[in-house]
């Protein structure tokens, strides 16, 4: 089976198109036929060892396609049955057939296209869970930092489905994209503190990072209550700074709702560049860069 991925821990130059046996699906396990695989910066950082993986491994922790084979214990989907869901151990997805976790696992409404569908379990269903956690009343202020790329946009609209102004931290090219939402666009960079108090005379309740680093520290310190802080690019900061670890809620549940969601127009995980799997290493060099917009999606 052809598949892209990495040959051990390293950088760019040890990914490669890798000849692997089709996978068998364990206990909870689903085998997909994929039509379509999401890109995250979570993959270069498999690559780079952080999840243990030491290569050779197939890379992508989310895909949509047609249920092949059920492993013992799945109870809930039948082969032929269209699907999207997240891959066991984050990685196998950029395959011609993959495996899903059953429990992670959702049908895919006709009306929801592959390639959105497989830009939801990772980013969209992260934004979700951020949303949930924070649990602000309506009228609240949430500031997304790092507002264009594959989770801010979603959590831009999940946070105004919620009735909740947001202010959306993002570089220029990215505004009309962050108002066409109904966020707040807010340039980075020097002087984002007295923008930000521009744009939110209220306050600020809440900050869900995709940056880190410095860029972090600076945003944090316009937050009053820490308590309804987090980044998914630099927990240990995160955690330093007075906020707290995003657990994930990697359920059937949450990505049923996400694309009911979708279906509605409530929600559009906004993929922006669909690509052939071999061309997967362009994709993945665009997200590794950190200014992607909205998401990246491979096919098969
Ligand atoms: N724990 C989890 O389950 C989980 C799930 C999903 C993602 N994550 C992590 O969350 C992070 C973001 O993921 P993503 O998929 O959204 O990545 P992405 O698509 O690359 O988006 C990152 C965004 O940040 C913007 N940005 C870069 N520098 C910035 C700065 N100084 N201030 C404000 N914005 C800035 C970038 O665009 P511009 O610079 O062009 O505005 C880009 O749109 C990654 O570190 C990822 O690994 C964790």
């Amino acid at each position: 089976m052809r598949a892209y991925g990495f040959t051990e821990i390293g950088g760019p130059d040890k990914q490669a198109f890798l000849d692997v046996p089709v996978p068998q699906p364990g206990r909870d396990q689903l085998r997909l036929r994929v039509r379509a695989a999401g890109v995250n910066p979570g993959d270069w950082r498999v690559r780079e060892g952080s999840y243990g993986h030491h290569g050779p491994t197939v890379l992508g922790w989310e895909v949509a396609g047609t249920v092949e084979a059920v492993g013992a214990g799945v109870s809930e989907f039948v082969v032929g049955d269209e699907v999207f869901g997240g891959c066991p151990d984050m990685v196998g997805g950029w395959a011609e057939q993959a495996l899903t976790i059953a429990s992670f696992t959702a049908r895919r409404p006709d009306a929801v296209r592959p390639e959105a569908a497989a830009a939801l379990p990772v980013a969209a269903a992260t934004a979700y869970d951020a949303m949930n956690r924070f649990g602000l009343p309506e009228g609240s202020t949430v500031l997304v930092n790092g507002a264009g790329g594959g989770v801010g946009v979603p959590a831009v609209q999940l946070a105004k489905a919620r009735g909740l102004r947001v202010v959306g931290v993002a570089s220029p090219a990215k505004h009309e994209l962050v108002a066409r939402f109904g966020g707040i666009p807010v340039a980075y960079g020097a002087g984002v503190e007295e923008r930000v108090r521009a744009a939110a005379p209220e306050g600020i309740d809440a900050v869900l990072d995709m940056v880190g680093g410095d860029a972090l520290r600076t945003i944090a310190a316009l937050l009053g209550n820490r308590s309804r802080l987090t980044s998914l690019a630099d927990k240990p900061l995160a955690l330093e700074l007075g906020g707290f670890e995003l657990v994930r809620d990697r359920s059937t549940a949450v990505l049923t709702e996400l694309a009911r969601l979708v279906q509605t127009n409530m929600l559009d995980p906004y993929v922006t560049d669909i690509r052939p799997l071999s061309d997967a290493q362009a994709a993945m060099a665009l997200v590794e860069q950190g200014h992607a917009t909205g998401k990246v999606v491979l096919i098969p």
